[in-house]
């Protein structure tokens, strides 16, 4: 069964907009990897869960072919509305069907996604496209975040472990699958050759509007969304205003500091 949370067109457009690029030393961290665990040549990359692209665009330049799936039509078609990458493409599907031949990728990633994902029919799926030697990436950040402004980064982040605390009767099981960094999903990886990095610290330069704008991307707000329109964009409102009142500015494009925590859980096919 796959969850179906991240449907509306709404919702999908808030992902162009403000869903945060995986930084570069995921990628690299990912591409050393396939590298030294596979080599040459790079030609099919799939990212699985891929919203509207961020992480599959990133691929673009380091593959002949990348393919982002996922199971919404409608973030997969706002994925399509960008332009320039003539080696990618999109399909909607789940990622425990894959719509590739046995033996035919040598890079499968999810990023901040596989913990939707129902494991046993995913990872057999997996192992059936993956080449021998090819590799998967499954990558995530906790929904922890530490903000940091002048001396009121403390305060900001109640702001928004209130904010989260009040959408709890809203959050769904899946969310502690991510806040455990795929524990279950790795160990029910049956490749020997695997790795599960569970720190990779990155930091990001962002405005309070992208902060905000990414809080609204969150399953737990958008099932909030849906079941009190007005509770949610009142949350969202007041979130804002004790943002900026804390750090003493009227511009929702004032720039503040966002630490996330990233793991990635990596695992090579076997011969
Ligand atoms: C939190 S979003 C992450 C999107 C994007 N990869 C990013 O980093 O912004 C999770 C995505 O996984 C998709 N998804 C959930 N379950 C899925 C499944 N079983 N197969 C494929 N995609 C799935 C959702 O539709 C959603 O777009």
């Amino acid at each position: 069964m796959s969850f179906r949370m991240f449907e509306e067109k709404d919702h999908a457009a808030l992902y162009q907009q403000y869903r945060m690029t995986p930084p570069k030393e995921i990628k690299e961290l990912i591409l050393q990897y396939l590298d030294k665990k596979k080599g040459p040549p790079r030609e099919l990359a799939v990212d699985l869960g891929c919203g509207t692209g961020q992480n599959t665009r990133l691929l673009s330049p380091h593959f002949q072919k990348v393919v982002g799936i996922d199971v919404s039509e409608s973030q997969v078609e706002v994925a399509k509305t960008v332009p320039g990458f003539t080696n990618l493409s999109y399909r909607a599907g789940p990622a425990e069907e894959l719509p590739f031949p046995d033996a035919s990728v040598d890079l499968l990633t999810a990023a901040s996604a596989a913990h939707w994902f129902d494991a046993e029919p995913f990872l057999k799926e997996a192992t059936r496209v993956l080449k021998p030697r090819g590799c998967m990436a499954l990558f995530g950040y906790l929904d922890t975040y530490d903000l940091h402004y002048g001396s009121c980064g403390d305060r900001l982040n109640t702001i928004y472990e209130e904010m989260k605390k009040s959408m709890l009767p809203y959050s769904s099981g899946r969310v502690s699958v991510s806040n455990s960094k795929l524990q279950e999903l790795y160990e029910a990886i049956s490749f020997p050759d695997k790795d599960r990095i569970e720190v990779i610290p990155v930091k990001e330069e962002v405005t309070v509007n992208n902060i905000v704008g990414l809080l609204k991307t969150h399953s737990t707000f958008q099932a909030y969304h849906r079941a009190d329109p007005q509770g949610a964009a009142n949350l969202i409102e007041s979130t804002m205003a004790r943002f900026l009142k804390e750090m003493g500015v009227t511009s929702t494009e004032t720039k503040l500091e966002i630490r996330l925590e990233y793991f990635c859980v990596l695992a090579c096919k076997p011969q």
